[in-house]
Parts: structure tokens; sequence; C-alpha cells
């Protein structure tokens, strides 16, 4: 039987697109850059897309269209059963971090509301704000809700249709906020610290952020590319899909950059920000922009955070959610519903952790740590920069050394006849077996010890 799936190939890079783009680039990326020297993290971050995430992206999206099944079953399908665990280990990963994502969605949502009915000052409640936990919990609720209803819909119904409404707008949005930034007193000198690399800034934490992050950012290692994969036409072109869906996230991140550093700097405030740059100092920053343009530029700010958390949550509820549709023969809709009510409820300690509840906001003290970790940061640690990796060390491992170069060339060749004998072929077929197990390998091992037990090796 065909599988139901994607339209087109539009609608398969608007949806893959839309999962990559999310929270990751417009509210992470840049904190992360001010956090980790500018332009040398930006740099690390840029590589680490191009010569391991790409290759990558690339298998998934092979290994998804091949199978025609949910990650868990893709590998029995392609005849490797106990592979499977890594299919396993992205479904548990992609609860973990949707329960806690969601929240943050939610958060992004209120934002929009408050803006919306003028409270410039939310930037200096955000402490109260988060503590308030029937409006954050209602905020998060119908944020999952929201996602659902999507993902019940179906693949072309549901998921496909939403990208293709949602990503031009959120594309506009940000062209809009980035030119306008540009004109800010500041803008120059904010440029020049995102766009001038201080190769002195660059340690073994930047590096293992950069790659945690470029990871994250192209929703790989949990799955989401296989089971969005497993609705790509045969007659699709995998390789130019996949640079435009890489293309269009980091192009996307950069413009977050370009749009929020000057917005910063321009009204002297620190862009080494951290987490709080987009919550605690923007509502402020649009409140000085005067009464008309800050209330344009601010509910333009959220909507654009919103949408761009609404595709990102969408493509991790599929996960589970073609798992339970394929393997547990469940229909869609029952399974959609179940699961975001699962997640939901799994999110709820990620919910409490941020000062509501003592025990989540003191969750755990990492060996070697001083302050102890809320609860959110550590299902963020656990999932997001361990597991992630991780799983992505495992696809490639399985890529290079089990189903083998050979078959995963003769699945890209499937609407790419000519693919065998390309340069991106030799350097895919290179990177998939020289560069990314070992690399993933190490940095994740690193990482870990970093992270958990305080040992930074390359401090
Ligand atoms: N890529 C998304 C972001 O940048 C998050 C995500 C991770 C989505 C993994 C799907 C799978 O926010």
């Amino acid at each position: 039987m065909e599988r139901s799936g994607f339209s087109s190939k539009v609608g398969f890079i608007a949806a893959a697109a839309g999962s990559a783009v999310g929270l990751g680039n417009i509210w992470k990326f840049p904190f992360e850059v001010g956090e980790s020297g500018g332009a040398a993290f930006v740099i690390v971050y840029l590589a680490f897309c191009l010569i391991l995430c790409f290759p990558l992206m690339v298998a998934e999206i092979a290994i998804g269209r091949k199978a025609q099944r949910n990650p868990v079953g893709a590998f029995v399908a392609l005849g490797y059963g106990k592979w499977s665990i890594v299919g396993k280990l992205g479904i548990l990963s992609c609860v973990l971090i949707l329960s806690f994502y969601n929240v943050v969605a939610g958060w992004c949502f209120g934002y929009f509301v408050e803006i919306l009915l003028g409270n410039f000052s939310i930037g200096e409640q955000f402490p109260v704000f988060v503590k308030d936990i029937i409006k954050v919990g209602s905020y998060s609720i119908l944020f999952m809700a929201t996602t659902a209803y999507i993902v019940s819909r179906g693949i072309s119904g549901g998921i496909e249709k939403a990208a293709k409404i949602l990503m031009p707008v959120l594309f506009t949005i940000i062209l809009v906020l980035a030119g306008y930034a540009m004109t800010l007193p500041g803008a120059s000198k904010a440029t020049q610290f995102y766009l001038f690399p201080d190769f002195s800034k660059i340690t073994g934490e930047v590096v293992y952020n950069a790659l945690g992050h470029a990871f994250f950012s192209l929703s790989l290692g949990m799955g989401a590319m296989i089971t969005y994969g497993s609705y790509v036409g045969k007659k699709d072109n995998i390789i130019s899909s996949a640079v435009a869906i890489t293309l269009l996230d980091v192009g996307i991140a950069f413009m977050a950059g370009l749009m929020l550093f000057p917005m910063v700097i321009s009204q002297g405030l620190d862009a080494h920000g951290g987490a709080g740059l987009v919550f605690m100092s923007l509502p402020g920053v649009f409140g000085n922009m005067g009464p008309v343009m800050g209330l344009v530029v601010g509910i333009l700010f959220f909507l654009l955070l919103s949408f761009a958390a609404l595709t990102s949550t969408v493509s991790i509820l599929e996960i589970p959610v073609s798992y339970l549709v394929d393997e547990k023969e469940m229909k869609r809709p029952r399974a959609v519903w179940l699961v975001a009510a699962g997640i939901f409820v799994l999110g709820i300690p990620s919910l409490l952790s941020n000062g509501y509840s003592g025990f989540f906001t003191k969750f755990i003290t990492y060996f070697g740590a001083s302050d102890p970790t809320d609860f959110m940061t550590f299902i963020s640690d656990v999932a997001s920069n361990s597991f992630l990796p991780l799983n992505g060390f495992l696809i490639a491992l399985f890529v290079a050394f089990v189903w083998k170069k050979e078959n995963l060339f003769e699945e890209v060749s499937n609407g790419n006849k000519r693919f065998a004998n390309t340069l991106i072929a030799n350097f895919l077929g290179f990177s998939i077996k020289y560069l990314c197990p070992w690399i993933l390998g190490i940095v994740f091992v690193l990482n870990v010890l970093d992270t958990f037990f305080g040992l930074t090796l390359f401090g």
C-alpha cells in the first residue's frame, strides 16, 4: 500500500525546515553566540552544520524513505531489527525534549499576548511570570493542543498545510525585523561582535555547545528526519531538499542574530545576556522604541517565535505518533491526543522548575558544580545535549558499517540519477564513514564528562 505523505517536494521542504527552524534558532542561537564569544561560535557551528549535520540529514531522510516507516520500524524494515534501539532512544529523546520545549513555547505565546496588551514591563516580571503556574500552565496546554490539532489532521492535510502557511509568514517577519534592526544606531557595533571572530574564545566547551546546538537546530538524532523522510515521494531529490532545509535553518538562525544584537546593543544592553536575552531584555527594548513601533515590532517578534516553535513541536509530536500508528496500528487522532496529553503531564516538573517548586528548581547538583541545576535544564542536558549526539553517532555507525554507503547511495539516487558520481556523493561517503561517527562519539563523551562531571579536558 502506498504510504500517505507530503503532496509535493516544496511541502516536504517547508515542513522539514519548519521542524529545524525553531526556538533553537531564534531564542537559543543568539544567546549561545552571546555567551560563547560571538563570531567564533558562529564559525564552529557553521562548520559542524556543513561537515557533519548535512550528511547525517541526508542519511536520516534516506533511511526513512527507503523503509517507509517510523524510526523504530525503519530499522526492522531495512532488516536490522537490533538497531531499532536507536529509534527507541530517539523516541525517548523526543518525548523528553517536547516536554520542556512546549513549556518554553508556552512562554513565547504568553509574551505575545502580554505585548499585545501593551505590557512592556513583562521582561522585568519574567521571574514572576514563569512562577505563575496557572498562567504559564494554560499557555502551555494551549500550545500543546494546537500542536496536537495540526498533527491529528495528518501529513498533507495538517503538517504540510500548516508549514506552507507558517513558514512564509515567519520568513517575512524575520526579514522585516532584521532589516529594521540594521537601521538602528548600534547596528555596526553589534554586527562586528557577531561577524568578526576572536579565535581565542574557542574552548572545548564552545565546541561541544556548537555541535550540540547544530544537532538540535537541524532536528537530527531523534528520528524527526527519518519520520518526515518516510513521507517523501520516491521521485524527490533528497540532496537538494536537504540543502534547502540546512540553508533555511542556518540562514534563519543567522538572521535572528542580525535582528537581535542591534536591538539589544543599540540600547546599551549587554549582548552576553544568556537565556534572559529574549525574555528579560527584549520587551524593555521594544517598550523604548515608542508606543506604536514597539508594539508592532514586539508583536511581530513573539509571533515569529511562536510560529517557529509550533512547526517544531509538530514535528516532534509526529515521531511517537508515527510509531504508534505504524507499529501499534492505532488510529492517528487517538495516538495524537494520547501522546500529547502524556507529554504535557511529563512536562509539569519543567513547568514548576523555574522558581515555583524549590525541589524542581534546585533539582540536582552535578559533580564538580557548586550550584544545583533545575529540572528543565537537566532534561535538556540529558536529552538534547547528550542523547541527540549519541543517537547521531549510532545512526552514522549504522549507515557507515551496517547499512553501507552503497545502499544509502542507491536510495539517494532515486530522484537524482547521476548522484553517485558527484562531488557531493564523495564528500557524503567520506563524512559518514570517517568524520561523523568519530567526531560525534568523541564529542559525546567529552560533553558528558564536562556537563555532568565537571571534567573539562580541553578547557
Ligand atoms: N530544531 C528545533 C529547533 O531548533 C528543535 C527540534 C529538535 C525539533 C529536534 C525537532 C527535533 O528549535
